[in-house]
């Protein structure tokens, strides 16, 4: 019988010790899901901070321009802001370019001007999927090629914050 209640003792011991363990993991976990919020708050509006007509998200800024230029100019325009032109990476930066371009057709930063056929993002990176000819505007849709000396909007992109223009 002794044997029995000290079972039971040794048992009633680990549970409420775990009781206490998952009381506490649960506290911990209601902490850290409130953390989680409102770091997913400041991220948000951090991504969502402009200055001077830049906008931040994800460590670039992007400067989306009001007039309409061709590719040169605006690649120009660009370097002269202390940026280049938008070179897309992922998705979830083709995502957000659609929604600052507002449904605006954009030139980025390709072309195969250098060499016909040899796609070249503007940091000398080769696209090896192209299969376009001059330089490429991105709609809401798609990409496109089109002349290098047509006009559309642009987007500069930079991944400090730029000099600002006078
Ligand atoms: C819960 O967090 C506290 C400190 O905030 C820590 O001392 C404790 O060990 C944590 N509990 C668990 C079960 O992780
Ligand atoms: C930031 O922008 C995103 C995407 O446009 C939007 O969903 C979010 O509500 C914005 N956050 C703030 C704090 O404005
Ligand atoms: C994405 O592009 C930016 C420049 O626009 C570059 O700094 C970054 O390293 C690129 N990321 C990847 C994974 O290629
Ligand atoms: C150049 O940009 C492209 C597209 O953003 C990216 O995939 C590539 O990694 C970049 N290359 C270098 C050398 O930064
Ligand atoms: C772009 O426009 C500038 C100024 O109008 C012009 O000098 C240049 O030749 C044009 N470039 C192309 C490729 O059409
Ligand atoms: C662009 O250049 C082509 C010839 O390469 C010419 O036919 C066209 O008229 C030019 N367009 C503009 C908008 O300058």
């Amino acid at each position: 019988a002794l044997g029995r209640l000290s079972l039971f003792i040794v048992l009633l011991i680990k549970i409420t010790n775990l009781t206490e363990e998952r009381h506490q993991l649960l506290t911990n976990n209601t902490n850290l899901i409130q953390l989680n919020e409102q770091l997913e708050e400041l991220k948000n509006e951090l991504w969502n901070f402009t200055h001077n007509g830049w906008i931040y998200y994800k460590f670039s800024f992007y400067y989306v321009s009001t007039e309409m230029k061709n590719w040169t100019e605006n690649r120009i325009n660009c370097m002269e802001r202390g940026a280049d032109l938008l070179m897309i990476n992922s998705t979830e930066e083709q995502e957000f370019m659609k929604k600052i371009a507002c449904s605006s057709s954009v030139w980025i930063g390709l072309t195969d001007a250098d060499e016909e056929g040899i796609w070249k993002w503007v940091n000398g990176s080769t696209l090896t999927s192209g299969f376009w000819s001059n330089c490429v505007v991105s709609s809401s849709i798609s990409w496109a090629d089109t002349q290098c000396n047509y006009t559309y909007k642009w987007i500069c992109e930079n991944n400090i914050l730029p000099v600002v223009l006078p």
